[in-house]
């Protein structure tokens, strides 16, 4: 299968690459893959919305953007933040234009929110499941575009690069080019190659990496594996946002229910075992401190008292306005037989977001030619240390434009240029191999990946959690190695499947995040080590 563009993810960022490529070239043929239904992504679970200055009377850019570097403790690229504070406002009008709605006040201006480290009310969002809202809008654009298909269901397995047509590649190799990707395809079963000339990776985040995540069960970090299988780069991954409050439900680990921060933007306060509103004694902006400081005053609320939960008190709020703003979070406390009126929320924090991964110029390019990175998935250096509340989906809106505005000079360059694409092949010529699996067999025992998948959430929780120290990574590595030998000497011979290819990302990622949390000796935003609690010199990035 040949295709001119290629986008793998159907969250934010894939979508809106996809409707603006569609767009601006209707006789090109845009392909986006999805591993599972089309709206199953990160996006369709956003609640609390998305940042940017709408009221600039009391808000402005700059207070946007140093409430940004100030979550990001140090290691933001300011440059960066100013693009996505700045160009955030036009995309949202856009995504307005292409049919999401934002709730509005009584006056017919927007509600807006807050969240923790914001410093004014800036957050839009459709009652608390915002994502839904705009993965809807985005998805009923899309199909009304007819050069654009979707190709749900379909598994990839690996970008192609020179390395599949017989050339050696290394970390060193100059200009690696993408041709396109090996894809699983779980209707027929067949593993197909797809090659394009522009590939777009929207593959989202990789919560699913820890026991207890907010994430759904297709955040297995695939792109960010891919491209360090290819030799690509990857940066900051020590930075995993763990979320302060995610409900707490005995049992229930895999994709835990998210209580949104705008519930404490609206007034809920956080209380220990003994009704004690702790967070006073952790930092003077309370309840709405960034992140990082939240969940770890919460980790340390349930170590002290030995609990596995705290509450977020919303006893005192209306009824009426809680069930306005927030229906989905009040439906669902009251069919676990919590009336919010009268009891508190468990809560436990449970890992979230990824503030690194695959590493991005300003325009969205990996440092695999022919290839861009947006949303989760991408380091674009807008986070730093700690990502901000409601900045993702704006990221994600704003690379996926810049994407697009590169690949569109990118095509311009390759009319005027008489060679390939390639110096090695044509894209979609019949040199790309089929994918090889001569010799492998259909998987005789399950047990062996479902177990390794399990020993790998305990052990990221456990010892590569909200906080570390020395002896912890050092396990944690002793561990991943074990399960990396013993899962690669099951892929040579079994046929491939999701569930080994998730293991197998999934063991990647957490490499990528123990060897970065081992280089990164401080404390700093969410990568809190004991063995270092201060903040070193070290501005820099962690790039492997
Ligand atoms: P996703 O939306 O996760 O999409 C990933 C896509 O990649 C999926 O279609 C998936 O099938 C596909 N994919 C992955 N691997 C493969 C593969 N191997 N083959 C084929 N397809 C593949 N951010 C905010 O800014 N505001 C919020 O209020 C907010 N709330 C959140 C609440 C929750 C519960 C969660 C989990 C996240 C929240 N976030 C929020 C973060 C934000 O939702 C995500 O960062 C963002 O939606 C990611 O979008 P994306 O397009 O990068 O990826
Ligand atoms: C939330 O609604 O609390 C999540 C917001 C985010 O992750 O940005």
């Amino acid at each position: 299968m040949q295709t001119d563009f290629l986008v793998i993810g159907s969250g934010i960022a894939g979508l809106t690459y996809a409707l603006k490529v569609a767009n601006a070239y209707p006789d090109k043929t845009i392909t986006v893959i999805t591993k599972t239904q089309s709206d199953e992504t990160n996006t369709k679970y956003a609640q609390g919305g998305i940042a940017a200055v709408m009221d600039f009377d009391k808000d402005s850019f700059n207070k946007h953007i140093e409430d940004t570097l100030i979550a990001g403790d140090g290691l933001c690229n300011r440059e960066v933040v100013e693009i996505v504070v700045k160009e955030g406002v036009e995309r949202i009008q856009e995504i307005i234009e292409w049919g999401a709605q934002f709730d509005k006040d009584r006056d017919g201006e927007f509600s807006l929110g807050r969240e923790g480290g914001h410093s004014e009310f800036r957050i839009l969002h459709h009652k608390d499941v915002t994502g839904k809202e705009m993965e809807r809008a985005l998805l009923e654009t899309i199909n009304r575009l007819p050069n654009i298909r979707i190709l749900s269901h379909c598994f990839v397995l690996d970008i192609i690069t020179q390395h599949h047509v017989g050339f050696l590649v290394t970390k060193s190799t100059p200009d690696i080019e993408c041709y396109g990707v090996y894809v699983l395809n779980l209707n027929s079963q067949k593993i197909e190659k797809i090659s394009s000339n522009l590939t777009l990776l929207a593959t989202g985040g990789n919560g699913q990496v820890y026991r207890t995540t907010t994430n759904p069960a297709i955040a297995t970090g695939d792109g960010v594996a891919m491209v360090y299988r290819a030799k690509g780069r990857i940066e900051n991954m020590e930075f995993i946002q763990f979320h302060p409050t995610a409900l707490y439900e005995p049992g229930v680990r895999g994709h835990s229910f998210l209580i949104t921060e705008a519930v404490r933007g609206d007034g809920g306060i956080l209380r220990n075992q003994d009704g004690e509103a702790f967070m006073e004694r952790y930092d003077e902006r309370k309840d709405l401190a960034p992140r990082d400081i939240v969940a770890r005053a919460i980790d340390n609320e349930m170590k002290v008292n030995g609990t596995e939960h705290v509450y977020l008190d919303c006893r005192h709020f209306s009824k009426e306005k809680f069930i306005e703003h927030f229906p989905n979070i009040y439906e669902k406390c009251l069919s676990i037989g919590i009336d919010i009126q009268q009891q508190m929320i468990p809560v436990a924090p449970a890992a979230h977001y990824s503030c690194g991964g695959i590493k991005t110029d300003e325009w969205g390019r990996t440092s695999i030619k022919n290839l861009y990175a947006a949303g989760e998935c991408a380091s674009t250096g807008l986070h730093g240390a700690n990502r901000l509340a409601s900045n993702s989906l704006l990221e994600a809106m704003v690379f996926a434009h810049r994407a697009y505005q590169h690949s569109v000079i990118a095509i311009n360059e390759s009319k005027q240029s008489t060679s390939s694409f390639s110096k090695y092949l044509k894209v979609g010529s019949a040199e790309i191999p089929n994918w090889k699996s001569e010799g492998t067999n259909v998987p005789k025992e399950m047990i062996l990946i479902t177990q390794s998948v399990k020993e790998l959430k305990l052990l990221m929780s456990d010892y590569v959690g909200i906080v570390r120290n020395n002896e912890r990574l050092f396990r944690a590595m002793k561990r991943i190695d074990l399960l990396y030998e013993e899962t690669e000497a099951l892929y040579e011979k079994t046929s491939v499947s999701p569930q080994l290819c998730e293991l197998r990302n999934m063991i990647t990622v957490a490499y990528l995040i123990v060897k970065c949390a081992d280089f990164r000796q401080e404390s700093r935003g969410l990568h809190f080590n004991t063995d270092y609690p201060s903040r070193s010199e070290m501005t820099q990035n962690i790039v492997l």
